[in-house]
C-alpha cells in the first residue's frame, strides 16, 4: 500500500459510499456492509480517510485554493480532460472496473432515460471532471471523498469522525465551535469546504450553467449534509430549495452503475452537441 495514496483505485471511496448508503437496506446489505468493513479495501479507505481529514483544515485548503484557483495547470475542451481523466485507471482491472468515462456516461444517461432538462443530463457527464487534479500530482485525499465544511467543528455524522482528532482545526479555537467563522444559516456560498473535485470543477464551470447544476457539482460529496443533514445551522433558504436537486442528482451518482459499459462511441455525438450547446471550446483547468 502506497502510503499517501492508500486506495488501489480512486473509485474505491465511491464503492465505499454505495455501501455505506445502499440503495435499499435489506438483510442482505447489512451483512455486505460487514463483511466488507473488515475487508482489506475497507482497511484502505480507513487510511484514506485517516489522510483525509488529517489534513483537510482552513489553511490546507486556502493554499490548495491559491493555487488551483489560478487555473494555470493546463487548456483543455471537455472531451480532453474526459480523456485525460480515462488515463487514471490504465492500469487497473478492467473486468470489474468502469472506466471514469463509463461512470460519467452511465450516470448521465440515467439521467436521460429518466427525461431530465439537458443541463441536467450535462451534469452527469461533467460532474467528476474535477478528478484530473490526481493527474495534476495532487493525492487521493485531496480530490475525492467526502467534503465537509472546514472553519468549524467537523461533524460526527462524517464518515470515521474520529480521525478529525489529528486535523490541527479540532484544537484551534477559532475553528472548533459549532459555527467557528461562520454565522448562522449564512448560506454555504460563504463557507469554505474541504477541497477536492467538487468545488474546483464548480470553480471552472460557474459561468456556463444553472444554479441547480452548479449546487449539483458543487456539493454531490457533501454526503453529512445531503444524507445527515448535519450542516442545517449553516444553510440559507437557497441553499435548502437546491440540496433538493443535489439529493436528485446524487441517486444517479450513485446507483447508476452496472456492469454493461455505455456505448461511448454510439453517445459521443449526443454528448458533443450537448458540451458545446453550454460550454467553451475550451476551459482552463
Ligand atoms: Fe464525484
Ligand atoms: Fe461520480
Amino acid at each position: 500500500m502506497n502510503k499517501l495514496n492508500p486506495l488501489e483505485n480512486i473509485d474505491d471511496w465511491d464503492d465505499d459510499i454505495l455501501k455505506r448508503y445502499p440503495e435499499k437496506t435489506t438483510d442482505k446489505t447489512k451483512k455486505e456492509f460487514r463483511d466488507y468493513q473488515n475487508s482489506n479495501r475497507a482497511k484502505t479507505v480507513r487510511e484514506f480517510y485517516k489522510l483525509n481529514h488529517q489534513y483537510q483544515s482552513f489553511e490546507f485548503v486556502s493554499k490548495k485554493e491559491d493555487r488551483f484557483l489560478k487555473f494555470n495547470e493546463r487548456k483543455m475542451s471537455i472531451w480532453d480532460a474526459v480523456e485525460f481523466l480515462n488515463t487514471l485507471v490504465d492500469d487497473s482491472d478492467p473486468d470489474i472496473e468502469l472506466d471514469q468515462l463509463q461512470h460519467l456516461l452511465q450516470t448521465s444517461e440515467a439521467i436521460r432515460s429518466d427525461g431530465h432538462p439537458d443541463w441536467f443530463v450535462l451534469t452527469g457527464f461533467l460532474h467528476d471532471v474535477g478528478k484530473v487534479l490526481c493527474l495534476f500530482g495532487e493525492p487521493q485525499w485531496a480530490v475525492v471523498g467526502d467534503t465537509f465544511p472546514v472553519g468549524c467543528s467537523f461533524s460526527k455524522s462524517i464518515v470515521h469522525s474520529e480521525y478529525f482528532s489529528l486535523n490541527p482545526d479540532s484544537s484551534n479555537p477559532n475553528y472548533n465551535t459549532k459555527y467557528g467563522i461562520y454565522k448562522e444559516n449564512c448560506g454555504l456560498d460563504n463557507v469554505k469546504m474541504s477541497w477536492g473535485h467538487d468545488e474546483y470543477l464548480y470553480q471552472i464551470v460557474k459561468d456556463y450553467l444553472p444554479q441547480e447544476s452548479l449546487y449539483m457539482i458543487r456539493y454531490h460529496s457533501f454526503y453529512s449534509q445531503h444524507k445527515e443533514n448535519a450542516y442545517n445551522h449553516l444553510l440559507n433558504e437557497l441553499d435548502i430549495k437546491m440540496f433538493e436537486w443535489v439529493k436528485k442528482f446524487n441517486k444517479y451518482d450513485l446507483y447508476s452503475k452496472a456492469p454493461i459499459p455505455p456505448d461511448s462511441k454510439a453517445l459521443r455525438p449526443y454528448y458533443e452537441d450537448l458540451v458545446s450547446k453550454y460550454l467553451p471550446n475550451t476551459l482552463n483547468f
